[in-house]
């Protein structure tokens, strides 16, 4: 059985898309291994569903750090004693600095709540609504110093309803994040996914059949 990549979590808050993960890899012969959850946050709700599962947790509170250079370094050491060789982040709502994203290039993904390029940063659903797009949607991404840049490893794309507001696209959105944060770090743990000239590979891709068209075509 091939040996299962070792995945350091780090979240924020809620932590719905590391729940994701926990269900998605707590098998024996799952391709992943979470071996630490990381929150800068002591009342993450993430942390009691890492406890839950029986998953090693840790807090490091942001706060307690003169720069974000020392915090970096502290969460860096701490990964690294968990034996995590890969870093996902999932709901981390602190901006890395460039030492930690060089460190574990290629090694760090995150998911966004947007259908990147489009939308990067804060409040993406109200942008969207604003915006008028027919779709919307999630990526997942190697991190690359930039905020939300970095080669795009998948997507999930949801129609945006008319009658919708922020809520309602949001939990549209939430509910694919849950299928496709697995799915890319799936592909990863199987070594289907290189960069290559800053853009992600995935080998023996299944292809997305269809059109999607909003409005829908006429019966
Ligand atoms: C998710 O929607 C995730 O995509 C987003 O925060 C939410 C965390 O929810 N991440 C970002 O906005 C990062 N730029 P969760 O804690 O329930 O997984």
């Amino acid at each position: 059985m091939p040996v299962p990549l070792k995945v350091a979590v780090l979240i924020s808050g809620r932590g719905s898309n590391l729940q994701a993960l926990i269900d998605a890899f707590k098998g024996p012969d799952s391709p992943v291994r979470i071996v630490l959850v990381l929150s800068n946050k002591a009342d993450a709700l993430g942390l009691e569903r890492a406890a839950k599962a029986g998953l090693k947790t840790e807090i490091i509170d942001h706060r307690a750090f003169a720069t974000r250079d020392d915090f970096d370094i502290a969460m860096d050491r701490e990964i690294r004693a968990a034996g995590a060789e890969f870093v996902a982040l999932a709901g981390f709502m602190r901006l890395l600095t460039p030492q930690f994203v060089t460190t574990w290039q290629d090694r760090l993904i995150n998911i966004h709540p947007a259908l990147l390029p489009a939308f990067p940063g804060l409040d993406t659903h109200r942008r969207a609504l604003n915006a008028g797009v027919r779709f919307h949607g999630a990526t997942v991404h190697f991190v690359r110093h930039e905020t939300d840049m970095g080669p795009i490893i998948a997507q999930a794309a949801v129609p945006v309803l008319s009658g919708d507001d922020e809520s309602t696209l949001a939990a549209r959105v939430l509910a694919t994040e849950h299928k496709l944060y697995p799915l890319a770090l799936r592909l990863i743990a199987e070594g289907r996914v290189r960069v290559e000239e800053e853009r992600a590979i995935v080998s023996d891709e299944p292809a997305a059949d269809g059109v999607l068209f909003n409005p829908a075509l006429p019966q």
